[in-house]
């Protein structure tokens, strides 16, 4: 067992043996180090203002992503590289290019947003050759500017293109080597835990010492990429202790596409699971791509999605759809639960306190099926869902539906099964009037509130009205009907 967390910030090593389990790393760096480039702007992931690299070993090699410092613990951070924007100029002062070129365009702006902006730019510069307009925007989604335009920062990202990482000038290209070197020696299967009076944080050396900690702390929090966690600490101020760290667990991070379906690690982040969902499930590719921005993208999990239990979650739907089953482990061995019956009401999950969520197997879409998505928010990029609905249909050679699972976010305590409807479309013929003929049951499957999302008229008329989009975008509706519907995910 050791007590302390150790991790290198730009070029220094640092080593805390006393760390509050909730401190997060806007704090330490701008408070405890004076590091004040990285600021707070919402505290709640959305505004980028916060944004720093964190570098981390995946199979050896060291690989650098953009994330929120704001809803970032320090305890996760354990045998990681910190990189604030204070790293970038060189010691004389020449600027990096990536900080150059958004002066020569003239996208330096505001003090408070201008840093974020710089490290996204940053994070995209180094893991992305000649980036397309479409990589810009996505790796821009989570810095939000309120007063001017995004089109310099947009060219600056473009004119920094040619410029590629290089040790002449780049700080963590020069510092490769010897980083990698650093990293490895923090590298421990031993279990950390970090005292600080009354307070506790954990960090498990393996999932077996995790199934252990759990047994023994039934109070304990468990955190993975804190994008849901992180929150309840900035904006709900609720006390968390002890908390139980697994963002590191490599055993958990494993994403294999096999025979029948995807078996994804409970700690994969979305941006990990991105390439393997979207290249055999195209919808989930293009869903993952408007969940949060980069720098929560870096962080969430699939696994936290599942486990918050959240009615407004956007992946628990269309996983659902396609039948997918979670394996809960406990040192009482594994469970397996199907996704539709783990949710139980608003806010109970079929998870006792001494279980963890160490994997979801997800089957492929049925061949020859249909599959879609439609996230439904009052803005494209970095919103969340109103309501989301997901169809899986499966039309047998007479083309009647022969197999459907409709699931909906946003509309009932929990993500829930349209079983009513699918009653409604079961072996009846796939036509227009099928689907007109089973629109109302939705009023027998869910009954939404009204929020700040949405009313309940809204979402209720919405769904019914998914399900015909669905249709049209399947049955060979005419042409204008279509184009009307194929409005992206
Ligand atoms: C700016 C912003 C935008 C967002 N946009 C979206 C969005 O568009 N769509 C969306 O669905 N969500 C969104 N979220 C919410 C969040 O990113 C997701 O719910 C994410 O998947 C949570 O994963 P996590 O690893 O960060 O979970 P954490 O915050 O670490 O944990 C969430 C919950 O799950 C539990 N938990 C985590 N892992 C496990 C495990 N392996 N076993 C048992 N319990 C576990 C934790 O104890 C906690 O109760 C957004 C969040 C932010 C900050
Ligand atoms: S302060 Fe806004 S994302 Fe961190
Ligand atoms: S928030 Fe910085 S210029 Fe708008």
């Amino acid at each position: 067992m050791t007590d302390s967390i150790r991790f290198i910030l730009n070029g220094e090593d640092v080593s805390l043996s006393v760390v509050r389990p909730t401190e997060t790393l806007l704090d330490y760096l701008r408070l405890r180090r004076r590091l004040t480039g990285p600021k707070e702007g919402c505290a709640e992931g959305d505004c980028g203002a916060c944004t720093v690299l964190v570098g981390r070993l995946i199979d050896g090699s060291l690989h650098y992503e953009s994330v929120n410092a704001c809803i970032r613990f320090l305890g996760s951070l354990h045998g990681t590289h910190v990189v604030t924007v204070e790293h970038l100029a060189a010691k004389d002062g020449t600027l990096h290019p990536v900080q150059q070129a958004l002066v020569d365009c003239h996208g330096s702006q505001c003090g408070f947003c201008t840093p974020g902006f710089v490290m996204s730019l940053y994070g995209l510069w180094l893991s992305t050759d000649k980036p397309s307009r479409a990589q810009i925007e996505k790796a821009l989604q989570g810095n939000l500017c309120r007063c001017t335009g995004y089109e310099p920062i947009v060219k600056a990202a473009e004119q920094v293109s040619a410029a590629r990482p290089s040790a002449l000038f780049d700080p963590l290209e020069k510092s490769r080597a010897d980083i990698i070197g650093r990293l490895w020696s923090m590298q421990t299967d031993e279990t950390i835990v970090v005292v600080s009076g009354k307070e506790r944080l954990l960090v498990p050396g393996s999932v077996a010492a995790l199934a252990d900690l759990l047994a023994e702390e039934e109070d304990a929090t468990v955190i993975a990429g804190s994008t849901d966690v992180g929150l309840w600490v900035t904006k709900q101020m609720r006390p968390l202790n002890p908390v139980i760290f697994i963002n590191h667990l490599k055993e958990l991070q494993t994403i294999t596409a096999g025979e029948t379906g995807f078996t994804i690690g409970s700690g994969v982040t979305y941006s990990r699971a991105f390439s393997a969902l979207a290249a055999k499930v195209p919808a989930l590719g293009r869903l993952i791509d408007r969940i949060g921005g980069d720098q929560v993208r870096n962080m969430g999990t699939i696994g936290g999605n599942i486990a918050n239990g959240s009615p407004i979650g956007d992946t628990p739907p269309p996983l659902m759809a396609l039948g997918a089953t979670v394996k809960l482990r406990s040192i009482e061995g594994l469970r397996a639960v199907p996704l539709e019956d783990f949710f139980i009401a608003y806010g109970k999950q079929d998870r006792r306190p001494s279980e963890f969520v160490e994997s979801i197997f997800v089957p492929y879409p049925l061949e020859g099926s249909h599959f879609a998505i439609y996230k439904i928010t009052k803005r494209r990029d970095e919103d969340i869902s109103a309501l989301l609905g997901a169809f899986h249909l499966k039309l047998d050679d007479a083309g009647n539906v022969a197999d459907v699972r409709i699931a909906f976010g946003g509309m009932a305590g929990t993500p829930k099964r349209a079983r009513t409807v699918e009653v409604k479309l079961l072996g009846k013929p796939w036509t227009e009037a099928t689907v007109e003929a089973a629109r109302p049951a939705f009023d027998a499957d869910f009954q939404p509130l009204t929020d700040w999302r949405a009313t309940a008229g809204y979402r209720q008329l919405t769904a019914k009205n998914l399900l015909l989009r669905f249709y049209l975008e399947t049955a060979g509706a005419p042409q204008e009907l279509r184009r009307f519907a194929e409005a992206e995910v």
